[in-house]
């Protein structure tokens, strides 16, 4: 079915996403991070596909939060239904897509938004990007990842002044304390993801996916990243790609990479 808020464009093998309700900042209601999911998850098995770039359409936002008027009168359990499953069919399914996603935050990335982002592989961010985890202002706490992958991105310190100030901070900082790759004018940003999304697309699919499990393998509880990576490493043997790409080294020609 045709996604209501949401964007598509095949660039070639780069898949473009566009997060659409402009009129509400491109806030994550429970129809979009349903429509999010299925197209998250079809692009991934999709082998035409080599790499994401999701944004947020309008101009001044990439996504204001997780829908405020959704959740205001939700007693406790319902929030915590309203977190575990948006980590289950969301954040989590991003994060451990095999197809990179890189997020082109060009606006707002607030809240959910900013937990999106943090999902997604890779950020790129324009000039006038502002991002924040405004939740404690609204008396609850970010739910969608945010607690733990801020930390994991820009340190215990810096995580816990952003979510406890529940300030915004520009583009500039954020890249330089780790939260963006790298921020441009908003007119060059998806260009300069566009640039990114390709040199990705060069190299083997499977061992780009091999290689995100095994760097989210340091972050899964009770898993030994090491284990991961020496798993992963080994099963790269077995591919096409591999044999693909050590050939053409070996005869001095381009790879032409399957991903089988
Ligand atoms: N949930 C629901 N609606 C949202 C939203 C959110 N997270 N963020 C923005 N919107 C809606 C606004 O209610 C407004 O709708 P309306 O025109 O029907 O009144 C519309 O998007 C435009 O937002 P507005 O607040 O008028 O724009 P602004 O430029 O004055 O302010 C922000 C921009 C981002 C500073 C402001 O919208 C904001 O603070 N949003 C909430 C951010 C937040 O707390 N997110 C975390 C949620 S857990």
């Amino acid at each position: 079915m045709k996604p209501e808020h949401l964007l598509i464009e095949d660039e070639g093998d780069i898949r473009l996403i566009t997060i659409n309700r402009p009129d509400k900042l491109n806030a994550l209601n429970t129809a979009v991070i349903q429509e999010l999911s299925e197209v998250l998850g079809a692009a991934d098995k999709d082998g035409s596909v080599r790499v994401v770039i999701l944004t947020g359409a309008g101009g001044k936002a990439f996504v204001a939060g997780a829908d405020i008027t959704e959740f205001a009168h939700f007693d406790k359990k319902e929030g915590r239904e309203l977190s575990a499953q948006g980590h289950k069919i969301l954040f989590d399914k991003v994060e451990e897509m095999g197809t990179p996603v890189i997020a082109a935050v060009n606006g707002f990335a607030l809240g959910g938004g900013l937990e999106l982002a943090m999902a997604c592989h890779v950020r790129i961010a324009s000039d006038n990007a502002r991002m924040g985890l405004p939740e404690v202002s609204l008396g609850v706490i970010p739910g969608y990842g945010g607690t733990q992958r801020l930390t994991q991105l820009v340190g215990k310190g810096r995580a816990l002044e952003m979510i406890t100030t529940a300030g915004m901070i520009d583009a500039a900082e954020a890249y330089r304390i780790g939260l963006v790759n790298k921020h441009v004018p908003a007119e060059e940003l998806l260009n300069a993801c566009r640039e990114t999304a390709k040199k990705m697309a060069k190299n083997s699919p499977q061992a780009i996916a091999a290689a995100i499990r095994a760097v989210n393998g340091l972050f899964a509880e009770g898993i030994n990243g090491m284990d991961v990576e020496i798993e992963a490493f080994g099963s790269c043997f077995g591919s096409e790609d591999f044999k693909e790409g050590t050939s053409a080294f070996l005869e001095k020609r381009k790879p032409n990479f399957t991903g089988h």
